[in-house]
């Protein structure tokens, strides 16, 4: 089969070639692989900077991936040929509290992910896609629209009239912001400019701060809140900017800390966070149950994702340059000819 293989870090190290295609073992899914969507994961991948010692090479990349079900090997009982999956990123990590070692079993490295004409999907790691989305649109939700999800609903057991905060206008949040909105939560979104945010309120987003502006965006927080400040915030952010979002939050509200795009450390002021009683939760995307909830929940809302732009197979390199650039959406690469159908 075709597929683009990672041989080194660095995308010059991304090529084009032909790898044996695999045959499903007992319980696995052979999928025609319709379209792969990319994540600042995979970049980071490629540029050597996500726990490099964990990455085999060479290796096919990305983990969000949508296709159908093209053979079935011995035992199958989940899904049969004909099927639309979508690759569950954890690919072990089914319900409940997550192991220890779940990232050793998520696609896109360590496993072989979806840039290739075909992939294999364990039946335990493969979940239904939406029936309403194309593979194009279906590809954005293992990691992005998941990680939105299951922040809000499994960790900030959300509850409709809530005010949620979502930080910046990348992957997680545009999800976060449709999905929030689609459930009855008031959305106060930042941003570091005024085309994002007025992009951010036609999705939903009640309200924007503009965080190049006003810095402070916390101080906008409590002015739009009575100052008592939101429900539910969902950091992408991270570094030293969580002491912001600590008193942004709530008495006795709930930080998912999901990103650390401004920074991997941070010098937390504890006192705030005391007196606050301040959950900070970390979270590392979601289980398949909630992936199954959450697709449910998009076909019910009807909610499409939002792409920016749509490679073809062969412009893999392009796509990684344009993910870069920090689009508005997100930016998918169509495997297949007829993904779009
Ligand atoms: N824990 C998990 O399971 C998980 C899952 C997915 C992603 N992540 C992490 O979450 C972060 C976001 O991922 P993503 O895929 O959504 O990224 P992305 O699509 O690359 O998002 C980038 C956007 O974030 C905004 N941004 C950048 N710096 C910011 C800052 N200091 N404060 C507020 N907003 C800022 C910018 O939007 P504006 O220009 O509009 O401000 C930028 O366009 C990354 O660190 C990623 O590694 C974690």
């Amino acid at each position: 089969m075709k597929a683009w293989l990672l041989k080194d870090f660095g995308l010059h190290n991304l090529v084009f070639g032909e790898v044996p295609t695999p045959t499903p073992k007992p319980g696995e899914l052979l999928i025609k692989v319709g379209a792969v969507s990319l994540n600042f994961r995979d970049k980071a991948i490629v540029d050597g900077i996500y726990a490099p010692e964990t990455i085999p090479k060479p290796v096919i990349p990305v983990s969000d991936a949508a296709g159908v079900v093209i053979a079935v090997g011995d035992g199958v009982t989940r899904f049969k040929v004909g099927d639309r999956v979508n690759a569950h990123f954890y690919s072990r990590w089914i319900d409940g509290a997550p192991d220890a070692n779940e990232s050793a079993y998520s696609f896109g490295a360590p496993l072989p992910g979806g840039l290739a004409e075909y992939m294999i999907i364990h039946e335990e790691s493969a979940v239904r896609a939406p029936g309403n989305l194309s593979d194009v649109e279906a590809s954005t939700l293992p990691i992005a629209a998941l990680t939105a999800w299951y922040s809000l609903m499994d960790v900030g057991h959300f509850k409709a009239g809530q005010t949620v905060l979502v930080q910046g206008t990348g992957g997680v949040s545009i999800f976060a912001i449709q999905i929030a909105s689609a459930a009855g939560a008031r959305v106060i979104v930042t941003s570091s400019n005024e085309k994002n945010l007025a992009k951010a309120k036609a999705l939903g987003a009640s309200e924007g701060i503009n965080y190049t502006t006003h810095p402070q965006w916390e101080k906008k927080v409590l002015e739009l809140t009575g100052g008592k400040g939101v429900d539910i915030l969902l950091d992408v952010a991270g570094g030293n900017g969580l002491n912001q979002s600590v008193l942004a939050t709530k008495v006795g509200g709930v930080i998912v800390q999901i990103g650390f795009l401004a920074g991997q450390t941070t010098a937390l002021e504890l006192m705030p966070v005391i007196f606050r009683q301040t959950t900070i939760r970390g979270v590392a995307v979601g289980h398949r149950t909630s992936f199954e909830r959450m697709n449910a929940f998009l076909n019910e809302h009807k909610i499409r994702p939002v792409i920016e732009h749509v490679y073809g197979f062969q412009e893999a390199i392009q796509a990684y340059e344009h993910l870069a650039r920090g689009p508005f959406g997100k930016v998918v690469i169509n495997v297949a000819d007829d993904a779009s159908r």
